[in-house]
């Protein structure tokens, strides 16, 4: 089966995987963007793991997190997508997006995600799709409003209060 892939305008999404580890591993590596990732900014090795547990995700599940890349350059923007997780009950997958510092501020976020979380309807068999977020972190909370994400609560995860924002499937 080929590889799966979305595009938008601006933007084409591919299972982000091993063959990203350059450009991923920079983005990683700059602690700005990492400021409110969990575990804060990786190391080569963390971020070696990482994609191998990227890859186990979509050949397990077959959703996954996407590099998201310029549809026109092709070079390495961020990474999004699911990531699974047992934080709420009902939801097997965190959605989150990471982009690096250039590609923020012009609505690439929002369009990758709206993109992603279509496509995750088909992938993805739960009912529900959650995300967990730092309470200052303003620009991510404004992307999950955007994409119609609603925000529950807060719920200490890691040590840490975070929001609880949660998207249920469509009837
Ligand atoms: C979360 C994150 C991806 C959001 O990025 P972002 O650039 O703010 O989000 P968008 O791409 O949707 O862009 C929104 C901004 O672009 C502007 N914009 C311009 N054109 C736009 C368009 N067509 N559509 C939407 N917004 C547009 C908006 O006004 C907004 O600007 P503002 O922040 O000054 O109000 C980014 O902050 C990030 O990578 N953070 C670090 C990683 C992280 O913590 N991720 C979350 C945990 S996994």
């Amino acid at each position: 089966m080929d590889a799966p892939a979305l595009r938008t305008e601006r933007l084409v999404l591919l299972p982000l995987g091993a063959a990203d580890i350059d450009e991923i591993a920079a983005m990683y590596a700059d602690a700005e963007v990492m400021r409110h990732v969990a575990d804060g900014v990786r190391s080569r090795a963390e971020t070696t793991a990482a994609l191998g547990a990227s890859e186990n995700c979509w050949r397990s599940n077959g959703w996954g997190l996407w590099a998201i890349r310029d549809a026109a350059t092709g070079g390495l923007l961020g990474e999004g997508g699911l990531r699974p997780t047992a934080v709420i009950e009902g939801a097997a997958a965190d959605f989150g997006i990471t982009l690096g510092r250039r590609s923020r501020g012009s609505g690439l976020a929002t369009e990758a995600g709206a993109a992603i979380i279509d496509d995750a309807w088909n992938r993805y068999g739960g009912d529900l799709i959650h995300a967990t977020v730092l309470p200052d972190d303003t620009s991510n909370s404004a992307v999950l409003r955007r994409l119609g994400f609603t925000m529950t609560g807060v719920r200490t995860v890691q040590g840490q209060p975070h929001q609880i924002w949660v998207m249920s499937r469509k009837p």
